[in-house]
């Protein structure tokens, strides 16, 4: 049996093609969700849409300061796998979240191989605690899958370089698959008023753009100078703060949204204003253009023709970028869109060969 640990939205999203594509190669997979997004619209929403198995246990964790966090979750999924009567081969943990830390330290000590989804991105900025989950992360894995070729050479450039595989990216996966489907479901006048083309999407949430209220009110501005108006899904975590703050007529604020809405929202919007890697890349698949409203990216081949623009949180600089024209051809990024299948392959020959 696979041991699969999530509990951040972006891991809803990934787990969902790959928990189909080992159920539909045989493979048994117990679903431990963390709680660390926990409001409806952050997690169950998810859940239902997207199919997801049944988790075995919600540890329900919350919110909290990093180090609470991530403590209350390395006990309990020790205990639980402790006191589990199934047979774990792997452990399975994807991207980098404080959820993916906790796996990460735990099943190693308890012998158990650790397997990477999303492994060898690096922004190259410690202070994200992000980039300390995936150095982490990716130190303690036994097979690590990548989403391009410069994710492989820098996991080499730090002696990684046993069981590592370019496999694409699995969100490519979901991508396509669930397009379709969100279509058929879903239609742009359900979520706002506004036509094809005619508005911007905006998404904000890194501790580094919302913790401060100065650096947040100055990002919020920017939007009375941007020539259409912009949808705004407010994450939790910025929703209370932001109810204190001047907001400009044109910044439209609504609830988070779920995986199949947003992906109508991408794909009729004129641009993409984030701080989300998964976005990013969504952006670009959708051939949107993105401003990256922060001062690095782990998806560096996004930048590729400027794309995508990182602009930090300056003001001048997420204007500029805005008006920029950019009409290149895209080539296909990060794989084929079927990185599950090929990911659930490599698992089946190494831990399931009997
Ligand atoms: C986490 C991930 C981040 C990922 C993001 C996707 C870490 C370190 N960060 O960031 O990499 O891009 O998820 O959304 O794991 N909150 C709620 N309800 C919820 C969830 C969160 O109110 O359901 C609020 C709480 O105030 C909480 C804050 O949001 O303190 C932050 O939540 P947390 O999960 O710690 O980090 P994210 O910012 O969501």
């Amino acid at each position: 049996m696979i041991l699969t640990i999530i509990g951040a939205r972006p891991q809803f999203v990934k787990a969902a093609v790959v928990s189909k594509a080992l159920k539909e190669i045989g493979i048994e997979e117990e679903i431990i969700h963390t709680g660390q997004h926990y409001d409806d619209k952050m997690s169950s929403v998810f859940w239902d849409e997207l199919n997801i198995p049944k988790p075995v246990i919600n540890l329900n964790i919350g919110s909290g300061n990093h180090g609470f966090q991530t403590a209350k979750m390395i006990e309990q999924i020790e205990t639980f796998i402790l006191n589990s009567k199934n047979k774990i081969k792997a452990i399975l943990l994807y991207g980098d979240t404080n959820s993916t830390l906790a796996g990460a330290i735990v099943a190693p000590k308890l012998h158990i191989p650790v397997i990477h989804i999303e492994a060898g991105l690096r922004s190259f900025n410690n202070k994200m605690p992000e980039e300390i989950n995936r150095i982490i992360t990716d130190r303690v894995s036994d097979l690590l899958f990548c989403s391009s070729e410069k994710s492989v050479l820098q996991l080499k450039s730090e002696g990684i370089i046993q069981n590592v595989y370019n496999v694409g990216d699995v969100m490519y996966d979901a991508f396509i698959n669930f397009g379709e489907i969100a279509k058929a479901k879903i239609k742009l006048s359900d979520i706002h008023k506004f036509k094809k083309n005619e508005y911007n999407i905006l998404t904000l949430h890194r501790p580094s753009n919302t913790d401060e209220n100065d650096v947040l009110q100055q990002i919020i501005s920017v939007f009375e100078k941007i020539n259409k108006p912009t949808i705004f899904p407010v994450h939790p975590r910025v929703s209370r703060k932001i109810k204190k703050m001047n907001i400009s007529d044109n910044l439209k604020l609504i609830s988070p949204l779920s995986y199949f809405e947003m992906l109508i929202l991408l794909q009729n919007a004129n641009k993409i204003f984030t701080d989300s890697g998964g976005l990013q890349k969504e952006a670009y698949w959708a051939n949107k253009d993105c401003i990256t409203i922060r001062e690095e990216t782990e998806w560096i081949e996004t930048l590729e023709n400027d794309f995508n623009i990182l602009t930090g949180n300056n003001s001048d600089r997420i204007i500029d970028a805005y008006y920029k024209k950019n009409i290149k051809q895209r080539t296909n990024l990060y794989g084929d869109g079927k990185a599950s299948e090929k990911i659930v392959k490599i698992i089946k020959q190494k831990y399931f060969y009997d």
